[in-house]
């Protein structure tokens, strides 16, 4: 069988890292995107040409435009998993939050999510999946994560709606509802977190491969919280 090949953002950290490595480790290829690329050149190393970092803002609609075409449409490849899980989090009273903070969540969780499906969309293969990563805030709203929730909303309503949209395709939309997940994302979240009641990425990459493993189940929306549930 050929090598299969996945999109991911947000490689360089958390839940992106976890299940680019999770994806190699089962011989996968991975295009592996995030501004900082440094945190992935262990997995170069050990992975070569299968692990391909490309530096990128996905608020930069041309240099996305330009690692798609490079990476998946000269070399004429599909995309078998596109993973768009660049994403941040600032939290806080809403009426305090500067609207440079608030405006870049909406930019890159939202607007460069979208940005990005759009862009591999058309390489797509036949049955292939996208894996949308939204939140418990998407369906909950928190006080203090009112524009991170609103960001997790419209997520989630893309998620369901390009879902009926690609299905005539056969490709596979899933939106994860994440909880907690101790990643790099809540250093910068004030207030004192205890990591140790959170999901892993390593988990949540686990149960992604679980759904690529079963491509005849339609798994629509996976809820995932921490066994104490909502921290
Ligand atoms: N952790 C949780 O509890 C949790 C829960 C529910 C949902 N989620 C969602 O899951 C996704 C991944 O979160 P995470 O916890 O894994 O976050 P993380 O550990 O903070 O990693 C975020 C990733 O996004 C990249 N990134 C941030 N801004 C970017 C930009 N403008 N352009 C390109 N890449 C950018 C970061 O790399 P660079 O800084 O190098 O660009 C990093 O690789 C997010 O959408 C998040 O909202 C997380």
């Amino acid at each position: 069988m050929s090598r299969q090949t996945a999109f991911i953002t947000g490689a360089s950290k958390g839940i992106g890292k976890a299940l680019t490595q999770a994806l190699l480790e089962r011989g996968w290829r991975v295009i592996a995107l995030a501004r900082h690329t440094e945190p992935l050149d262990a997995l170069t190393q050990t992975y070569g040409d299968h692990c391909r970092p490309v530096a990128v803002d996905v608020r930069d609609a041309a240099a996305l435009q330009d690692a798609v075409r490079t990476h998946i449409a000269a070399p004429a490849q599909s995309v078998h998993l596109l993973f768009p899980s660049a994403g941040l989090a600032h939290v806080g009273a809403f009426e305090a939050m500067p609207p440079e903070a608030w405006r870049a969540m909406i930019e890159v969780n939202l607007t460069g999510l979208i940005q990005t499906v759009q862009l591999v969309l058309p390489h797509m293969a036949d049955g292939g999946h996208i894996v949308i990563p939204g939140s418990i805030a998407g369906a909950t709203g928190f006080a203090n994560w009112a524009v991170y929730s609103a960001t997790k909303f419209g997520v989630r309503g893309f998620a369901e709606a390009l879902r009926n949209e690609v299905r005539p395709r056969g490709i596979h939309v899933t939106h994860l509802t994440l909880g907690a997940t101790a990643t790099p994302l809540w250093e910068a979240v004030p207030g004192a977190w205890d990591r140790r009641n959170m999901l892993t990425p390593e988990e949540v990459a686990a149960w992604i491969l679980h759904i690529l493993d079963h491509p005849q189940s339609g798994v629509e929306d996976l809820r995932l919280l921490p066994p104490k549930g909502v921290l």
